[in-house]
């Protein structure tokens, strides 16, 4: 056996000696005059009078080399070009007066080489790295996301990604949390979207799902008698993708024994302040919770962005007995913008128009005046109703008040909802960074179910969600009014993660399956390993699971998931930098007994 550590030599600090004695981060607290040895990219480059000033640039940061080519073991930096790849050894010494740069840790001191080695050559890169740099097209950000990952941000974004999961991991460890890894070539999980699928070449025909989640294995493991799992788990889903979806994305995962929602939540706030004060040293303080219908009623949402105002308002009652056709009988819900009564006519034709597109008859608005109120259909209201809208809204003159009427509440509330939000971020009134404020919040009591346009109702969640214990005797009669113990973290307006307590007894669990309209001979086939695992004295158990991608994307105040993981997908699903997804070698598709039928496309 080759003892590798006997040539290892070692630092005074007991640290293994590499190439270098510092990063470039380390010249700004070394002592002037120390001699050090630096590795990293040319970020930059400047000729001034024969003498040559380079940035270069590794891990940690941006350190100054100044080099004189006419001096003996520099002359190689006549040829160093942008992202070579050299080894400095220098002087570290203070900038001269003048050209100390404030913004730079690194910008009191330079580092005067003795000696600069090219390690590597580069070829000219083919977009910039500098961030000034916009509108480099993402596919080439990606396809070359090797490169991209060298720009400071991205690589920071990474190391904040890093120290989340870390801290997550400390906090679930100190509360007793066992780390499982559960498999990930599997059968379909009912987490709603496509599954990802894998052919098996043992048994032809056959086909492995990757996970959606690790939800069934999770609750097995409380049947197991692990009591408290968590893992970092790695989650597929076939579904269309936004900035803030990816085909292939990281959860945390946890799910506890013996516990009710409130301590399930109360271990995730308890991991969720750890990671924002670890990553940004900001208490967060306890999270509030609201329930569902609040966040509806009030917010429009069920994920609602709490950053601001312009909060919606029932205002069925006001109009109850309104002239307005519109109005009448229906229910009425307001909102009001703060300043937006300048609104140009053609916003407002605008706004009208994304009501109708989002499912609303239409849009209602009026103007506060010092007077009353301005608005094409102020003549068919009576000044008590308009008093008492402005009202209920607090409403001041040059305010804008937006209203939706509709036989359904939920109709109106889900429009004015969106609108709210679209609304707010024109008029400046919604923080456009996701970061500058964490606004965390539990939102509490889902329904069990959605309604289908046809046919039997859905989980809002999933099948083994519990419902409410004061709603179950209308899972027979009324199925839509029956709450759950399901709850979302929401943070900023974005949903984070959702859990529930589940259905640990199979009398209940049929139950739920018969208002599903899944037969048991169907419940069988799809969940029997499940099923029959709850027969053995399956313990009361509750979980939920975050997405790590995005709440890191918020703390590193990024817009989309690609800037937080490593090597992301496009919109399309693709990977420009593999050229995955691509075609196999015929001789593997007849291993796994598979022909290719691509559907040819109209009018070929
Ligand atoms: P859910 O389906 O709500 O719950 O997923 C939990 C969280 O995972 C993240 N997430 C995604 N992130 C990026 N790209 C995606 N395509 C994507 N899909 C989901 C979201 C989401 O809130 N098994 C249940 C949890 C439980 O009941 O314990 C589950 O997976 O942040």
């Amino acid at each position: 056996m080759v003892d590798t550590a006997a040539n290892t030599t070692f630092d005074s600090k007991g640290e293994i000696m590499t190439m270098r004695t510092t990063v470039a981060a380390g010249i700004a607290t070394a002592a002037l005059g120390d001699e050090v040895t630096l590795c990293g990219w040319v970020a930059n480059r400047r000729d001034h009078g024969g003498i040559v000033f380079l940035d270069l640039r590794d891990a940690s940061g941006l350190a100054q080399i100044v080099a004189d080519p006419s001096l003996s073991g520099c002359e190689m930096v006549h040829d160093v070009r942008a992202e070579y790849v050299l080894q400095v050894t220098g002087v570290v010494s203070p900038r001269p007066e003048g050209t100390v740069n404030p913004d730079l840790p690194t910008g009191a001191v330079e580092v005067v080489a003795q000696t600069v080695v090219v390690l590597n050559r580069s070829e000219p890169l083919p977009f910039p790295l500098d961030e000034t740099h916009h509108g480099v097209d993402e596919s080439l950000r990606l396809k070359y996301r090797y490169l991209d990952l060298r720009k400071p941000r991205m690589n920071r974004n990474l190391r904040v990604r890093a120290e989340t999961v870390r801290a997550i991991r400390q906090a679930f460890d100190a509360q007793g949390f066992v780390e499982v890894e559960t498999p990930t070539l599997t059968l379909s999980t009912p987490e709603g979207a496509r599954d990802y699928l894998v052919p098996s070449r043992t048994q032809p025909g056959s086909f492995y799902a990757l996970p959606q989640s690790p939800q069934l294995f999770k609750q097995l493991l409380m049947v197991g008698g692990l009591d408290r799992y968590y893992q970092i788990a790695h989650c597929w889903r076939d579904e269309d993708l936004r900035a803030d979806r990816q085909p292939e994305f990281t959860q945390l995962d946890m799910e506890a024994s013996f516990v009710d929602d409130v301590d399930i939540r109360d271990m995730v706030t308890i991991a969720i302040q750890r990671v924002v004060g670890t990553v940004t040293g900001r208490d967060i303080g306890e999270i509030p919770s609201m329930t569902w219908a609040e966040a509806m009623a009030r917010f429009g949402s069920d994920k609602p962005d709490t950053r601001f105002g312009c909060e919606l308002n029932d205002v069925s009652t006001v109009f109850a007995t309104s002239e307005f056709r519109a109005f009448a009988g229906n229910a009425v819900v307001a909102m009001c913008v703060p300043g937006a009564g300048d609104a140009s006519r053609s916003r407002l034709d605008a706004w009208t128009d994304r009501s109708k597109a989002l499912g609303a008859a239409g849009l209602v608005w009026m103007r506060v005046t010092e007077t009353g109120v301005e608005s094409p259909v102020a003549k068919f209201c009576t000044d008590v109703e308009i008093a008492a809208l402005i009202e209920t809204l607090g409403a001041a003159p040059g305010d804008l008040l937006l209203m939706v009427a509709d036989a359904r509440a939920l109709t109106c509330q889900t429009v004015l909802g969106q609108l709210r939000l679209e609304v707010g971020a024109e008029r400046g009134l919604r923080p456009t960074g996701l970061g500058d404020q964490l606004n965390f919040l539990w939102v509490t009591d889902f329904p069990l179910f959605e309604p289908e346009s046809q046919g039997d109702p859905v989980p809002a969640h999933h099948p083994f969600t519990m419902p409410h214990p004061d709603d179950v005797e209308f899972l027979s009669t009324d199925p839509l009014r029956v709450r759950s113990l399901a709850y979302d973290l929401v943070l900023n307006g974005i949903e984070l993660g959702s859990g529930s307590v589940r259905i640990h007894r199979p009398d209940l669990q049929a139950e739920i399956f018969s208002v599903l309209g899944i037969d048991e001979e169907r419940a069988e086939e799809r969940f029997g390993f499940l099923l029959q695992a709850f027969r053995y004295g399956a313990p009361p158990h509750a979980g939920f699971a975050f997405g790590v991608d995005r709440l890191v994307m918020i703390l590193c105040d990024e817009q989309s998931l690609r800037e937080v993981i490593a090597f992301p997908k496009t919109q399309s699903g693709a990977d420009p930098l593999t050229g995955a997804p691509g075609p196999v070698d015929a001789s593997q598709l007849v291993d796994l007994g598979l022909r290719i039928s691509v559907p040819k496309s109209p009018g070929s």
